[in-house]
């Protein structure tokens, strides 16, 4: 019973894998520790992110289920930060996913995206560092509030492999954890990938 608990997790990860490469690459040959102008494009795509993906965070059905959901929420850190390194704020595009529409295993599925987002985080904000960036100036979303990430991952992970899901609200779960990542890959390419494809 424990194997099967576990496995939506397991779903999800390897559902999200290759995606989960292509984005990392795409972030990294962007180089963006390189320069404070370098981050800031970095910054752009985490804001527009933060923002599309914000609904999840007060969501009536995702309240119900994950405890203390909306103190997860980096929106307003990652707002200051943008306003510490004086950046303009992106219009939302009409592209923009219509996140209250979608069914929970959906919604579960893009959670899990943009929460695990935040385990590459600490390692992105010591590299922040070196620009003069922390969790007081530009790099808040980064450090996030305090708490640790490790702990705040694996309560997720408790919740949601604890859920009741059947067979296809698991693949509508790896469904909506794919489409975030193509969202999330979107907003790379047009904010911080440097190198432009015809
Ligand atoms: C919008 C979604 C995501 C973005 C933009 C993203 C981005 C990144 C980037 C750029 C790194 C590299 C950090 C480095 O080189 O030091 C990274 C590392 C990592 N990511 Fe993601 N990621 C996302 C989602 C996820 C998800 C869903 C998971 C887990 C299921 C995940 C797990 C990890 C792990 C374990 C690392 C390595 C952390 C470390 O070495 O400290 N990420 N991510």
């Amino acid at each position: 019973v424990t194997t099967l608990a576990s496995d939506i997790i397991s779903d999800l990860r390897t559902a999200t894998m290759p995606a989960h490469e292509v984005l990392d690459q795409l972030i990294m040959t962007a180089d963006p520790f390189a320069s404070r102008q370098q981050y800031a494009r970095l910054l752009t795509m985490q804001y527009c992110l933060q923002r599309d993906f914000e609904p999840l965070y007060d969501d009536a059905e995702l309240t119900a289920i994950i405890p203390q959901l909306k103190t997860r929420s980096r929106q307003s850190l990652v707002e200051q930060d943008m306003a510490d390194l004086e950046l303009a704020l992106p219009a939302t595009e009409v592209t923009a996913p219509q996140l209250g529409e979608k069914k929970l295993p959906e919604k579960l599925g893009w959670l899990f995206v943009l929460e695990g987002s935040r385990l590459g985080a600490m390692s992105l904000l010591r590299r922040a560092a070196a620009l003069g960036l922390s969790g007081e100036f530009g790099a808040r979303h980064l450090a996030g509030d305090g708490s640790v990430p490790a702990e705040r991952w694996k309560s997720l992970v408790q919740t949601i492999s604890g859920l009741p899901l059947d067979e296809s609200e698991r693949k509508e779960a790896a469904a909506g954890a794919q489409a975030a990542f193509e969202h999330a890959t979107a907003l790379a390419r047009k904010y911080v990938a440097t190198e432009r494809h015809a």
